[in-house]
């Protein structure tokens, strides 16, 4: 099914129309849907304290990711797109609406695991060293001790790393420990990356590097790649971009560019 004939039939898009299928045809269609949905959010909002004190950091933000898909969040600092991120990941609970993993199980089920998010802070165990930090959430999801430090050490190598493997993480730079911090994400071999401001402490140079890393990572596995950034550049190399702003999501989707599908209510 095409990008635009998914728009179509979401269910945020229309509607019952006198075009819709029957309810049986609709179920199984949506069973067929599902099968391909890793995330999806429907009404999703998150808020932080009460009453006069709130923040809404987020509003009505509606949307499903697919595999193979690779999306920049974009929008200004303290707009939600870290918040939308951990929603996403199963790292905080929706305070409205639902986020759920059609093709990936129950929440619990999703870290280690399925789903990996690269946090935009600082997120290296501190009494481990580089290579551990990057095998330990293989050793949580049951690789063994040995295969998970190779894997790990392949995943270092990859981000041009191999000479940090066995300092601590007081020992590396802010650019340092975000590489591995992407890493350990990239070892888990996610079917789901989400990624924080990835680039945010790197120089031009590594984070256009970084970027190729995180697409062909995400092409080979098919897995679906959603990047936060500030940064146009990193953007445009992605093949969808949506923004987000004041907590309101708006997706826009590359197949129907000239049409925009405000997600926020
Ligand atoms: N734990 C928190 N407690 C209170 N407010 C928060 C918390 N996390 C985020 N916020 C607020 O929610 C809004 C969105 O934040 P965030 O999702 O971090 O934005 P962004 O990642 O786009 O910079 C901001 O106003 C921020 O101050
Ligand atoms: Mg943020």
């Amino acid at each position: 099914m095409s990008d635009a004939e998914r728009k179509r039939r979401a269910p945020n898009s229309g509607g019952a129309g006198p075009e819709r299928p029957g309810p049986q045809a609709q179920e199984r269609e949506d069973m067929t849907e599902v099968t391909d949905v890793l995330v999806r959010c429907r009404d999703l909002g998150r808020s932080y304290g009460s009453g006069r004190a709130a923040t809404i950091a987020l509003h009505h933000a509606t949307c499903d990711i697919r595999s193979g898909e690779r999306i920049a969040l974009m929008g200004p600092s303290g707009s939600g797109k870290s918040t939308l991120l951990h929603l996403m990941a199963g790292l905080e609970e929706p305070t409205s609406g639902a986020v759920t993993w059609p093709a990936l199980g129950q929440r619990a089920d999703l870290r280690p695991g399925p789903v990996a998010l690269i946090l935009q802070g600082p997120s290296l165990l501190p009494p481990l060293d580089v290579t551990e930090n990057v095998a330990l959430p293989l050793i949580l999801g049951g690789l063994d001790a040995d295969e998970a430090s190779e894997r790990a050490q392949r995943a270092l190598a990859r981000l041009e790393l191999s000479e940090l493997a066995t300092k601590l993480p007081e020992e590396l730079s802010g650019g340092q420990a975000q590489r591995v911090a992407i890493a350990r994400a990239l070892a888990q071999q996610p079917r789901l990356l989400l990624a924080d401001e990835p680039t945010g402490q790197l120089d031009h140079a590594t984070a256009a590097h970084v970027i190729e890393v995180l697409l062909d990572a995400a092409h080979e596995s098919g897995a679906a790649l959603v990047v936060s950034t500030h940064d146009p550049e990193v953007a445009q190399r992605l093949d969808e971009r949506w923004r987000v702003a004041d907590g309101h999501l708006t997706v826009t989707r590359s197949s129907t560019t000239t049409q925009e599908e405000p997600c926020s209510a």
